[in-house]
């Protein structure tokens, strides 16, 4: 299936790792024109590169996107490079989930800077240039407990679920502008993140995710792979998924107990 998404501009923030960088090398190979972002100025330019090197016409900025300014920064870069935005997917993100009384006030407002105010600057910024191009689609990364909190898991599935509200609500909003906006809740899928986590802790990745599998139960017995993340959100980005709007699809191997 040809997803139409040659010469579109795509805006991908956290995308030096893991998810981003997996959906930012499906992005390429569909010969769509793709912005980076994320803190770590080493690991974006590698990432970046490798996208070059597969022909990709790239735009990578270093990027706390929990702060406004380098939001506005990031947006201003990418509209400066190619004029136009088409898409957005706000995937920058961090594990958080603990018991809630060991949450303290810090942690819950860097959780929602980080993983809303985020994407309410990130859209705000992107949504003037959606609209001058006629439409286009953004797409929130967000994780199975913003459907089904479960306990230990703030403050992110608290945010999470606000992530969902803030999807609903805008596509409600922006469809009449031809713009769709849809969530991809996460399950537990391989990326850089439990790499690190593996190495912290002494043992090869593949054991880890073999354990997450079975300690979680994902009834399709395994850890997903990234670019199985990269292809459902690579659709919901293109015209392809033209009449997909203000939906929170699970990509977990069917872990979440809510449909
Ligand atoms: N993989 C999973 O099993 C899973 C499960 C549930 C939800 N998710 C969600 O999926 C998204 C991607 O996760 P991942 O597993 O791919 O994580 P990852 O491998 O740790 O990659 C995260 C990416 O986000 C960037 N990032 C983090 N904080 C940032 C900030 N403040 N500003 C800009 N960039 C930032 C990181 O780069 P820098 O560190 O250099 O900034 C990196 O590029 C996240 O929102 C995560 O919460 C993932």
């Amino acid at each position: 299936m040809d997803l139409e998404l040659g010469g579109k501009v795509v805006l991908v923030t956290g995308g030096s790792d893991g998810l981003g960088a997996a959906l930012a090398l499906r992005l390429v190979r569909e010969g769509a024109r793709v912005a980076l972002c994320a803190r770590g100025a080493e690991r974006l330019e590698a990432t970046a590169s490798a996208l070059r090197e597969a022909g990709g016409d790239v735009l990578a900025q270093v990027t706390d996107i929990s702060r406004a300014q380098e939001v506005e920064r990031f947006v201003e870069a990418a509209v400066a490079r190619w004029g136009r935005v088409d898409g957005l997917v706000n995937n920058a993100g961090t594990a958080a989930a603990r018991p809630f009384a060991e949450v303290d006030d810090a942690a819950w407002e860097a959780d929602l800077q980080l993983k809303l105010f985020a994407a309410v600057r990130t859209a705000r910024r992107v949504l003037p240039h959606l609209r001058a191009a006629g439409g286009g689609s953004i797409v929130n990364v967000l994780a199975i407990g913003a459907k089904a909190p479960g306990a230990h898991s703030m403050p992110s599935s608290v945010s999470r679920a606000a992530g969902m509200a803030l999807t609903k609500a805008l596509s409600k909003e922006l469809g009449p502008a031809g713009i769709r906006v849809n969530a991809v809740l996460v399950g537990l899928i391989e990326s850089g993140q439990w790499e690190r986590k593996a190495e912290a802790s002494g043992q090869s990745v593949e054991a880890l995710y073999t354990k997450l599998a079975k300690d979680s139960g994902i009834p399709l017995g395994r850890v997903g792979k990234a670019e199985e993340f990269a292809d459902v959100v690579a659709f919901l980005l293109s015209p392809r998924a033209g009449y997909v709007s203000g939906t929170a699809l699970n990509v977990d191997g069917g872990l979440s107990p809510a449909v």
